[in-house]
């Protein structure tokens, strides 16, 4: 188990006869990935995770990201950041732990006041949330006024809170699309993502202004990565996350967001392909396409690596740490998701390049 993680209370999980009859069932899912030796230090913890969340009547939303242990063996819902979003909004559960960054716990607080939301890890953030503040988005709105501030679900609740609508990367440009025509405007702003923004720019002729943002994983992927791979492995499908550089998805077969890769690998059953995005991905996907192989050249994303099965399993046993909004934040917040959630978007956004992926500026702090 990666970085002691079974430490301190949980060491005292022994696995046993009744270990084994809660977990069995569980092991298929993750037997390519984790050894059966190793697989005896997380089945004890897994079976006190999955007994705790019925005590505590908690769900366990887990991103595509999550390692497969944490994705296959505690999660109940499974997705991207929209799906995770809507499972937030539909849950009846009093508590829901967030198997994500802290973005993501804080748009399941948003959409659920009244529940309790639990981050096992408050240092899980992004790159992207990190990136600008709602006094950044105040400016910005000065400079562009009447222009719609659409901005990346990958962002804090205060930026939320001066935003007309949110979108995810299954739904940006349908979302900058709508929000230029309700608000009459042939400008959007979009934000905080500059390549997100220049790969939505290819696909629209709504004339884009974004943010000097980015994801530290997604950014380091090169288009001769891209070439490097297909040279080593003939015949490989290349699927990337709209995250990365606009010359990288120039090079892929096809650009989605993580359920959108899922989807594409599940319905196509290609016979060899790479998912050029954070590396749980590949795993969490092979887990269920087992007549596809995976090339796995990817980038780890730190703030989602920091959530473990102990740090689940403390977090449940402590109730800690509860994700808070101030309240006036959070009722503003909750507009522009509501606003993405209800509108009826009929596929994933699509980002087969129609045109240059050029953006009318790339605004940041001066
Ligand atoms: P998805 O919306 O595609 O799940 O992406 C979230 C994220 O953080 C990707 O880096
Ligand atoms: Fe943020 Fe990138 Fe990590 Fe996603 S992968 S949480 S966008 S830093």
């Amino acid at each position: 188990m990666a970085d002691g993680q079974i430490a301190g209370d949980v060491s005292a999980l022994a696995f046993s006869a009744e270990i084994r009859a809660k977990t069995d069932h569980l092991y298929p899912r993750v037997a390519k990935f984790i050894p059966e030796g190793e697989w005896r230090l997380y089945a004890p913890v897994i079976a006190a995770i999955n007994d705790l969340k019925k005590q505590r009547d908690a769900v366990i939303l887990a991103h595509n990201y999550m390692t497969p242990e944490i994705f296959h063996c505690v999660g109940d819902f499974m997705g991207d950041s929209l799906g995770l979003a809507k499972k937030a909004a539909a849950t009846d559960a009093k508590v829901i732990v967030q198997a994500g960054v802290h973005f993501m716990a804080e748009t399941s607080k948003i959409l659920c006041p009244e529940k309790t939301v639990l981050i096992p890890d408050l240092k899980a953030g992004c790159s992207l949330a990190a990136s600008i503040t709602g006094a950044d988005v105040r400016l910005l709105k000065q400079k562009y006024p009447g222009a719609p501030v659409v901005t990346y679900v990958n962002t804090t609740a205060d930026v939320k809170a001066e935003t007309d609508v949110c979108c995810t990367s299954s739904n940006a440009v349908e979302i900058v699309e709508w929000a230029a025509k309700e608000w009459g405007s042939d400008i959007v702003l979009f934000l905080p993502d500059q390549y997100l923004a220049r790969n939505v720019a290819a696909m629209t002729d709504v004339k884009i202004v974004t943010w000097a943002g980015s994801c530290e994983v997604h950014e380091r992927f090169t288009a001769d990565d891209i070439r490097e791979i297909r040279a080593g492995n003939p015949g490989v499908v290349v699927l990337a996350h709209p995250e990365c550089p606009p010359e990288v998805i120039a090079e892929a077969d096809f650009t989605g967001s993580t359920s959108g890769m899922n989807h594409f690998v599940k319905t196509k059953q290609p016979k060899n392909v790479v998912l050029i995005t954070e590396c749980s991905m590949s795993d969490n996907v092979a887990a269920e396409n087992p007549d596809v192989s995976f090339v796995r050249p990817c980038n780890l994303c730190p703030h989602m690596k920091r959530i473990s099965l102990p740090k689940i399993l403390r977090s449940l046993q402590t109730m800690q740490h509860e994700v808070t909004i101030d309240p006036e934040i959070l009722a503003r917040a909750r507009l522009p998701i509501e606003r993405m959630l209800a509108l009826p978007l009929k596929r994933q956004s699509m980002y087969d390049r129609q045109r240059a992926p050029e953006v009318l500026a790339v605004e940041g702090r001066a």
